[in-house]
């Protein structure tokens, strides 16, 4: 059977303009909404017997119609009533021991009873579901959607009665080869409904989209569209920033959407002063409220400008991978003590990796002032020359690009994480790389590239960044492992960089493994000692690498990894955290702190 992974269009309420990717509504969190988080009925269903009959064909009767015996003879061998259940949002392997290392289909079915208001449209919406999910509404099919971090959304107005309403969604987290991303990963494939469910009220005629942000190249001019969904598509708009003084009225097409360009002064939007202004968007049926921040982002030559200061980027990559608890991160206080961790390491800036990160995420970044890489799961080798592996790919970045448009922290989208260099492969990102900057052609395109080293001798050790994308991108990002994967940690003492491109240059990753509280001398592998040794010399080599502009080492925190199996040390989690899963820092912070302070201080 080919998949085809239509644009969200199909599946989802918007009425979008042809070639500009549909959204699940925009900024859920302002509208009026009925929470479906909490506790869901659940089926393991390892082989998918409550969707396929014997003959592996999809069954009219399966676990979506969540049924009851209707007398003592009746064969039903389910029942959602009697089932354990699962918190939503949460991945399911942390739940339950027994689901530690699943991989499969989980049926998840919520009830609820809710007040039906003509003229009210309705919305069924999930923050996201890892990695496949098909969701039903009373019985009936509303659709599916791949990709396990970004949002999705079905209009169900009319499908809802006042009482005993069942939503029952089909979770499968099976890894393919043709999947985004791939079979192999360095995290853990947490499953399930891994962020908030809603039901979204929404009037007739609803502003549905809307990008306002500053426009490329201007400190005080503020440019973007707005989109109406419904009947009345056509009608006079305002967008507003009272506290400026500025606004602009415009009127939506027979499409509901309208450009807009207005001047505004504005203070710009900066980790120092994260200014957020509120943004009133005015239609005659419908107004929203959004909080944004305003700045100006470039590259000019090797310079990162933000608000047209050159800029350096004291960053750190972060795992969406829940402190203290592990597991999938997703509410306001994971983020705010992630941010935190990374603010004390002295950061202006995290690389949230190898995914979308959650929204609580972006928006705390927002409010904490702390720039932001994010990043589409295009990790290592996939199947690039298959077209449905393209539009998987093309549709998660598409989604994740609506998502946060209108988020000051967010600087830089990176199409992918250390892919081999191919002409199958360089096409498929360069694509991503055009599709990204029609959607948004305000931000910084960018990958986190590999090197690749000449010659080395024990006296010199010559690299260089030559990756053919490199050529499509505005910022470069390179991963190196000197002195963990790649020779000890003094190697990066004779390393010499030569940078293809007169680009700006992020080392997007570097560091070691250190078990928090493992001491020993400083040649010895997963002890504190070691993984300082390495960040030393790093930070020294980091001095004269030319054209760089920011630094996400490897990583902020542990993380769980299937590929981490070292018992007594990793027992399946990824070291090189600067801080344990507990925020214990490890002796490598403070080399880091140091180097950031240093960077501050220049
Ligand atoms: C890679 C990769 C990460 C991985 C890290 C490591 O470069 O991008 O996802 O976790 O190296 O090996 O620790």
């Amino acid at each position: 059977m080919t998949k085809i992974y239509l644009p969200l269009l199909a599946l989802t309420v918007s009425m979008s303009l042809p070639g500009e990717p549909a959204t699940a509504i925009a900024n859920p969190g302002a509208r009026h909404a009925i929470s479906l988080d909490g506790k869901w009925r659940t089926i393991v269903d390892p082989y998918e017997n409550g969707y396929y009959d014997y003959r592996l064909q999809p069954s009219k009767d399966g676990y979506f119609r969540n049924a009851k015996p209707r007398d003592k003879s009746e064969l039903i061998e389910y029942d959602f009533d009697s089932s354990p259940t699962l918190d939503v949002p949460g991945d399911w392997n942390s739940q339950r021991e027994n689901l530690f290392f699943y991989e499969g289909t989980i049926w998840y079915r919520r009830s609820f009873d809710y007040q039906v208001r003509p003229g009210t449209r309705l919305i069924l919406y999930f923050g996201a579901a890892n990695y496949e999910a098909i969701v039903y509404l009373n019985g009936e099919k509303l659709g599916m959607h791949t990709g396990g971090f970004t949002p999705f959304a079905f209009e169900v107005t009319g499908k809802v009665r006042d009482k005993d309403n069942f939503v029952v969604v089909k979770v499968d987290n099976k890894r393919r080869r043709d999947g985004v991303p791939t079979v192999n990963t360095d995290w853990w494939n947490y499953g399930g409904l891994t962020r908030g469910v809603a039901l979204i009220e929404a009037p007739e005629t609803y502003i549905h989209d809307y990008f306002v942000q500053l426009k490329k190249g201007s400190q005080n001019t503020v440019a973007g569209w707005v989109k109406l969904n419904g009947p009345r598509a056509a009608q006079r708009v305002s967008v507003g920033i009272p506290e400026a003084g500025a606004s602009v009225t415009v009127t939506t097409d027979v499409n509901g959407y309208a450009t807009l360009n207005f001047p505004a002064q504005l203070t710009p939007w900066s980790p120092d002063n994260p200014k957020l202004y509120d943004v009133a968007i005015t239609a005659e049926t419908d107004v929203v409220h959004e909080l944004i921040g305003f700045r100006t982002i470039e590259a000019r030559g090797t310079e990162i400008l933000l608000n047209g200061k050159p800029m350096f980027l004291r960053g750190v990559s972060v795992h969406e991978e829940a402190p203290f608890r592990a597991g999938r991160a997703f509410s306001v206080e994971d983020a705010r003590t992630l941010l935190g961790w990374a603010k004390e390491m002295g950061c202006n800036f995290v690389r949230l990796a190898h995914y979308p990160h959650n929204e609580n995420m972006i928006r705390e970044a927002d409010r904490m002032g702390v720039l932001v890489w994010s990043e589409s799961p295009v990790y290592w080798t996939i199947d690039w020359e298959n077209k449905d592996t393209f539009s998987n790919a093309s549709n998660q970045v598409a989604e994740s690009v609506a998502r946060d448009k209108n988020r000051a922290s967010i600087i830089l989208w990176s199409v992918a994480n250390e892919t081999p260099v191919s002409a199958p492969r360089t096409a498929f990102l360069t694509k991503l790389v055009e599709q990204v900057r029609a959607q948004d052609p305000t931000r910084l395109l960018t990958a986190a590239m590999e090197h690749h080293s000449e010659r080395a001798t024990p006296e010199a050790n010559p690299v260089v960044i030559n990756d053919p994308l490199g050529a499509a991108l505005d910022v470069l990002g390179c991963n190196e492992y000197l002195g963990w994967y790649d020779g000890m940690p003094d190697i990066a003492d004779i390393t010499t960089w030569t940078i293809a491109y007169r680009k700006p240059l992020i080392m997007s990753e570097f560091g070691a493994d250190a078990l928090y509280g493992l001491h020993g001398d400083a040649m010895a592998r997963f002890t504190e000692e070691y993984q300082e040794n390495v960040f030393q010399h790093q930070v020294k080599m980091l001095g004269r690498v030319p054209n760089l502009r920011g630094s996400t080492p490897w990583v902020l925190m542990d993380f769980r990894s299937p590929r981490r199996s070292l018992p007594g040390i990793q027992d399946y989690f990824n070291l090189k955290g600067l801080v344990s899963l507990h925020g214990e820092k490890k002796k490598a912070f403070f080399v880091m702190q140091e180097f950031y302070r240093s960077k501050q201080a220049n």
